[in-house]
């Protein structure tokens, strides 16, 4: 059956590429995108107008509607809700930079926070019968024991931004206990695919193989990330709409963390150039590790991510090189 879903960030990197995989399967999306200025807004239309010039190849029945606007505005949200019914939010909107958020602790827990409260209680009143949520693996902060499992403690968030992830985690569940609410946190881990935000290492490092801009090589390169191809996280996002199962916190990653140096080496194979790398020292906002432990997603969700580094970089390149002027 078809399903009626709020998307919100959809506009973004992660949310434009979930809309596309609801539309593949026929659903109706509304995306909720206020295009804030954290990044250049025009590539965020751009990816609206990718997912719009592929409705020729939209299912029968599948629709999109964008509408721009903050889920800091109440009664916008409260109205989305009670116009479209919703089987399911997907709530991807937020302010997601680490670093960024150093000295914005404010601002970051009035759009990840006070903003989500107002999605939380459209959906408590509207009857919304799966709340998806975007959670990181930051809220691990850092730690020796790998890989991480959704039950480690996660009380020690390096910057405000997994702060105020874990903050929603916590929300979530008193929204669960008191209102039955089914509240599913995805613990997204370095995500990269097309559409990949430009702030992040991936989009960074082929910036500096094609434009010769210098980018920063924290801690020699000595750092692991568990590079994760954005369509997977798409299809375990899916997932999580289709299974609402009370409360539950979930890893999304790939299960095997890579040697940042070595990511950037198949990045320079894909792109057939050499990054510009200045070593600078970890910032306190950073961890040196992360890994995830996917079991809980595979029992949960059926989720099995396909895309291995190689074919995620490669796909990351094309659609790089397709943007270029
Ligand atoms: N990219 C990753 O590796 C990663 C990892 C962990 C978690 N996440 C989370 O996944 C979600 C999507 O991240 P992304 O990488 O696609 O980032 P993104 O910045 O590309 O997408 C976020 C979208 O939210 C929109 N937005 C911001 N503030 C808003 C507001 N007040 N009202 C309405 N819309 C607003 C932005 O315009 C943007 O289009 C975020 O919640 C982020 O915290 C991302």
């Amino acid at each position: 059956m078809p399903k009626r879903i709020l998307v919100t960030g959809a506009a973004g990197f992660i949310g434009s590429n979930t809309v596309e995989a609801l539309l593949a399967r026929g659903d109706t999306v509304v995306g909720l995108d206020s295009f804030d200025a954290y990044y250049d807004p025009q590539l965020k239309r751009r990816n609206v107008a990718e997912l719009r010039a592929a409705q020729a190849h939209w299912p029968a029945g599948a629709a999109f509607e964008l509408v721009e606007g903050d889920i800091r505005d109440e009664a916008l949200v409260h109205r989305l809700c009670k116009q479209h019914r919703f089987d399911a939010i997907v709530h991807l909107a937020a302010l997601a930079g680490v670093r960024a958020s150093i000295g914005q602790a404010k601002l970051y827990y009035d759009v990840n926070v006070n903003g989500t409260i107002h999605m939380l209680d459209a959906a408590r009143d509207h009857g919304v019968g799966s709340f998806v949520f975007a959670s990181t693996s930051s809220v691990y902060g850092e730690t020796d024991k790998v890989p991480f499992l959704e039950t480690d403690p996660c009380d020690k968030p390096l910057a405000p931004y997994p702060a105020s992830k874990r903050a929603v985690e916590l929300l979530g569940y008193a929204y669960h206990n008191l209102h039955a609410l089914n509240f599913t946190a995805l613990r997204f881990f370095t995500v990269y695919g097309p559409r990949n935000r430009p702030d992040m290492m991936a989009h960074k490092l082929l910036d500096s193989i094609t434009q010769g801009k210098s980018v920063p090589l924290y801690n020699g390169g000595e750092l692991r990330r568990d590079w994760t191809f954005v369509k997977d996280i798409a299809a375990g996002i899916v997932a999580a709409v289709d299974r609402p199962q009370g409360y539950e916190i979930i890893n999304l990653g790939r299960g095997e963390p890579v040697v940042l140096g070595d990511f950037v080496r198949v990045l320079e194979e894909c792109a057939g150039g050499k990054a510009k790398l200045s070593n600078e020292p970890m910032p306190a906002a950073d961890v040196t590790y992360t890994f995830a432990d996917i079991a809980k997603a595979r029992r949960l969700l059926g989720y099995a991510p396909q895309t291995s580094v190689r074919e995620g970089v490669q796909a990351l390149w094309q659609w790089y090189r397709g943007r270029q002027p």
